[in-house]
């Protein structure tokens, strides 16, 4: 399952000397890992580009929450949704009104491009979304999250796929819309049959990629 909002960096953009006005226009603002940065409602209509760090996007209803993605330096998004945004890491977010980008894409037909081809991403993330929740069992999701680590943040070592999971099993369990019993449970028996080893608390190692594809069917 994909937890990558965009695959366009918008940093890069705005670095570029042809947008150095653009780029004062922001705020920087630094927060604590672990602080609920923007809930729904916020009172002010806000769009944030993410400088360091990395944020979970939420959605939660009284205890029970379900994460929509986890922003990443160059991911853009804004407080006017009906998502909660916490840090994840200490993170350094550059933030302007959504007024003034609105204007601004007025006489920048570049930069409105590259919004609407990340608004554009942010609605497939969506459908994705969609699909997962609505086709896909809890096991098969589970699986589709570590190919996903795996084809996108892993190394290769002789040993098969290494990967870094920096986060907890309620927010694993969060990411795939299940409860963290149920993935505690599953991820203990892909672990007794060997289609993932645990190295460290955050590492852990898909020996064949092709058995823990195959593992969702068995
Ligand atoms: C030019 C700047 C922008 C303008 C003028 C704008 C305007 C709007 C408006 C009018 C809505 C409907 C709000 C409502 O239902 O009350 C909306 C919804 C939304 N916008 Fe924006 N937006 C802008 C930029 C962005 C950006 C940069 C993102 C994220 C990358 C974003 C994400 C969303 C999302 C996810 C919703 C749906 C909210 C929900 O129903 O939960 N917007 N936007």
């Amino acid at each position: 399952m994909k937890t990558k909002l965009s695959s366009i960096n918008l940093l890069t953009e705005i670095n570029k000397p042809e947008n150095r006005d653009f780029l004062s226009e922001f705020t920087a603002i630094n927060y604590p890992k672990n602080s609920l940065v923007y809930s729904p409602g916020h009172e002010r209509d806000l769009v944030f580009v993410v400088k360091k760090g990395r944020l979970r996007l939420y959605l939660a209803v009284e205890d029970k929450d379900f994460s929509l993605a986890i922003l990443e330096p160059g991911d853009i998004y804004a407080t006017h949704t009906r998502a909660h945004v916490e840090t994840l890491e200490d993170v350094t977010l550059m933030v302007m009104p959504t007024q003034k980008l609105h204007s601004y894409m007025a006489t920048h037909p570049a930069l409105s491009r590259t919004i609407i081809r990340i608004l554009g991403e942010l609605l497939k993330q969506s459908f994705s979304i969609i699909d997962s929740l609505v086709f896909k069992d809890i096991k098969q999701r589970l699986v589709d999250f570590f190919l996903y680590e795996a084809g996108h943040n892993g190394t290769q070592t002789e040993h098969g796929t290494t990967i870094r999971l920096d986060i907890t099993t309620t927010q694993l369990a969060a990411i795939i819309g299940s409860s963290r019993q149920t993935v505690s449970t599953i991820v203990s028996a892909m672990l007794k049959e060997g289609v993932l080893e645990k190295k460290e608390r955050t590492l852990y190692i898909i020996p064949n990629v092709d058995l823990l594809r195959n593992y969702a069917q068995s």
